[in-house]
């Protein structure tokens, strides 16, 4: 019996390294260090999540000025706010006093005032009230407003930069728009979100969500009588995305209500984008499911997910029905993920191959994208 040494960091990336250029036909699976190692994940938090585009929601969860909720990022406190102007700022959610969060939670708020002594802020950040700061002679009101980050919204969701230098995020997801334009997303409601942590690393869920080819297998009684594995295609990718298409099968009833401007294939189908690294979504005719993907620890994921659609009413019979029917097969990937980090721990797994473009090709790409972020040579 033979069995595998565990690979280095420095081997992981010289294999990360060698993805690049390599033919589609010779795809092999990433070694179990790829989601395993704390070393490749401080990489990735240093180079792809405080460097790049992250997705952290969707503004319809702040529809009205006031509205708030926060999150994280690479352990970054994050409070998401809309203000009186209708615009939405992402600030860092640490007090400018002596750095507690200054908002916990989600709702509505006129100011944010720390807890701890009380300094209040504005919906825009602005430092509006100290109490009894009256003698240093460093403090001044105007020096002290929240952190504000870059943030950039996109079809509705909320995508921001921790270190402010990424190039602008729509331009590099052009080429993904004429197959998602007819679905209108910017027209949907928004309609269910939740926050989830799932036991798996984050990128065995990016993959996950991006491949076909567990369709018909894993989700046998779900989603195979929709979508079967056999009639996905791959779509093109860009430097920023990439996408698969997921066709219905014949017997499948139409679902609706959808816009309009669908062709009868849009009709008929499913697409899937990632958005590097962390932002996958699924266009249906009928509605949208996306997940905004959050590394905690190298086998913990957070998920902030959600629905949105053609339909207005959240209580409507058409979305409770399509919300049940996410969290019937979402709880099946989440089995088998959590079964998968399992067994990506061994010694004795040698990464096989990969299926064809069609079923696995998102992976690859993914995987290429990953490695020229992280710079590998
Ligand atoms: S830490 Fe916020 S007011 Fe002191
Ligand atoms: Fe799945």
């Amino acid at each position: 019996m033979t069995s595998q040494a565990p690979s280095r960091l420095s081997e992981l990336l010289a294999r990360l390294a060698a993805v690049k250029g390599q033919a589609r036909s010779q795809a092999r699976a990433m070694s179990g260090e790829f989601y395993t190692s704390p070393d490749f994940a401080a990489l990735e938090r240093d180079r792809l999540f405080r460097t790049q585009w992250i997705c952290i929601g969707h503004e319809g969860e702040v529809p009205a000025a006031g509205d708030y909720f926060t999150t994280e990022l690479v352990g970054e406190p994050l409070l998401v706010v809309r203000s009186a102007d209708g615009d939405i700022r992402v600030f860092s959610n640490v007090c400018r006093h002596r750095g507690s969060p200054v908002a916990q939670g989600a709702g509505n708020a006129s100011r944010f005032v720390c807890s701890y002594h009380a300094w209040s802020y504005g919906l825009d950040g602005r430092l509006l009230a100290a109490p009894l700061m009256v003698e240093s002679e460093v403090f001044k009101k105007k020096d002290c407003a929240l952190t504000t980050l870059a943030s950039e919204r996109w079809y509705g969701y909320l995508f921001v930069n921790l270190d402010g230098q990424a190039a602008p995020l729509a331009p590099t997801l052009a080429a993904a728009i004429p197959h998602i334009r007819n679905y209108h997303p910017e027209q949907q409601h928004h309609v269910f979100c939740a926050d989830e942590v799932w036991n798996t690393n984050w990128k065995s869920l990016v993959e996950n969500f991006m491949e076909g080819y567990h369709l018909s297998p894993l989700h046998a009684t779900t989603l195979h009588a929709v979508t079967p594995t056999a009639l996905c295609e791959k779509l093109s990718d860009g430097p920023a995305f990439t996408g698969y298409r997921s066709n219905f099968h014949p017997d499948c009833p139409e679902r609706g209500p959808f816009s309009g401007d669908l062709t009868r294939q849009e009709q008929r189908s499913d697409v899937f984008y990632c958005v590097y690294p962390s932002f996958v979504v699924g266009f249906c005719p009928h509605f949208t499911l996306y997940m905004c993907l959050r590394p905690l620890t190298t086998g913990t994921v957070g998920i902030r997910w959600g629905v949105t659609g053609m339909t207005a009413d959240p209580q409507s019979p058409v979305v409770k029905d399509y919300v049940e029917f996410c969290k019937k097969f979402s709880a099946e990937d989440r089995m088998q993920l959590e079964r998968l980090h399992i067994g990506l721990h061994s010694r004795h797994y040698v990464p096989g191959p990969l299926a064809p473009d069609a079923f696995e090709g998102t992976i690859w790409d993914f995987w290429q994208y990953i490695s020229r972020a992280l710079g590998t040579e």
